[in-house]
């Protein structure tokens, strides 16, 4: 029989067991840095659902984002998903990643880092060449991985896989998806919810972004993403998220309200557009539908301590809706 000493050190063991189990289970996020500019300021561009070869107005998108990039210095790019038409990479060779990427965002202003999730359409490639390191000896600007955080100081990314949140891919018939890593799929949202509502209630910078693949609220041709309101919307709430920002439907968008203070940002407009089918979804009759735009382009957002400014652009160059968000009266509402 162990003596009573002998049994508190097994108690002990255990008890360091379990805690260093629950750690490691709660801190599976990776974590990444970017330094502000000097002043603490920070600008980026992002960008959605758009390798398609330059075609179908990518190229015209990207030029512009060049030009607005250069005009506001930023720092690096945001891709919300479907990086790749229509079926992902097919593999680390594919081609596609630089005929759709490398030599299209060409510009100067667009040799920085960019910071990338998995769309559904990536989904139906091989995922997981599209988060292999190699393809950053390719390009040194790639950067995708499922879910992960971005520490800006002034602001936290935390991107959201979204796609193994939508029941409808699982019973799909039509597509096959490369779910590798997801499953079992139910522990694998546990532990992601879990991992998300730790790192956002840690977070302690002054803007709070999340980024996704699918939207939460939408007025375009998918609409709002039920998964997502039921199990994300509510630790965003909870967290002081200031904005969530997605692609798929392929449009510019901003919603506001539904009792909420985060501003629902669609940016998924980088080549797929034009659907001209959103009239059913009655898009300007949305509750707090504030811009809609079913054309391609992209958007800008520039962060300082006090303001965020924000603008959505088409392929033109041109801007179609800016406006500012102030923290202060952000924190006096
Ligand atoms: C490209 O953009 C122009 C201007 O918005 C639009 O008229 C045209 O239909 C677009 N082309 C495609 C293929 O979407």
């Amino acid at each position: 029989m162990a003596s009573r000493r002998q049994t508190a050190r097994m108690g002990l063991a255990l008890t360091f067991l379990w805690t260093r189990l629950i750690v490691f289970s709660f801190a599976e996020l990776q974590r990444f840095e970017h330094s502000p500019k000097d002043d603490g300021s920070l600008s980026f561009l992002v960008i959605g659902d758009w390798g398609r070869r330059g075609l179908f107005n990518q190229s015209r998108v990207a030029l512009q984002m060049g030009k607005i990039g250069q005009k506001l210095d930023t720092d690096f790019v945001i891709s919300t998903g479907d990086n790749f038409y229509d079926d992902g990479l097919k593999g680390l060779d594919d081609p596609a990643f630089e005929e759709s990427f490398t030599k299209i965002y060409t510009a100067k202003s667009l040799q920085k880092q960019w910071y990338s999730v998995l769309g559904n359409h990536d989904y139906r490639g091989d995922a997981l060449a599209q988060l292999h390191p190699f393809l950053r000896k390719i390009d040194t600007r790639w950067l995708c991985l499922r879910s992960f955080i971005l520490d800006a100081e002034i602001a936290e990314f935390f991107f959201l896989d979204t796609s193994p949140f939508v029941d409808a891919y699982f019973i799909d018939k039509e597509h096959t998806y490369d779910w590798r890593g997801v499953t079992p799929r139910k522990a694998f949202l546990h532990n992601l919810l879990k991992d998300l509502e730790s790192a956002l209630r840690g977070s302690t910078a002054t803007w709070k972004i999340v980024v996704g693949h699918h939207a939460i609220r939408s007025a375009g041709y998918h609409g709002d993403t039920e998964e997502l309101i039921q199990k994300v919307l509510p630790i965003l709430e909870a967290n002081n998220v200031d904005f969530y920002m997605n692609g798929h439907d392929h449009c510019l968008e901003k919603i506001t309200g539904h009792g909420s203070r985060i501003q629902f940002l669609t940016s998924g407009a980088g080549s797929k557009a034009w659907r001209g089918d959103t009239t059913p979804y009655e898009p300007y009759d949305k509750d707090g539908l504030e811009f809609f735009y079913d054309g391609q382009g992209f958007m800008s957002v520039q962060l300082t301590k006090n303001d965020a400014n924000l603008a959505f652009y088409n392929v033109f160059g041109k801007a179609l809706h800016t406006w500012r968000v102030s923290k202060e009266l952000h924190s006096a509402v």
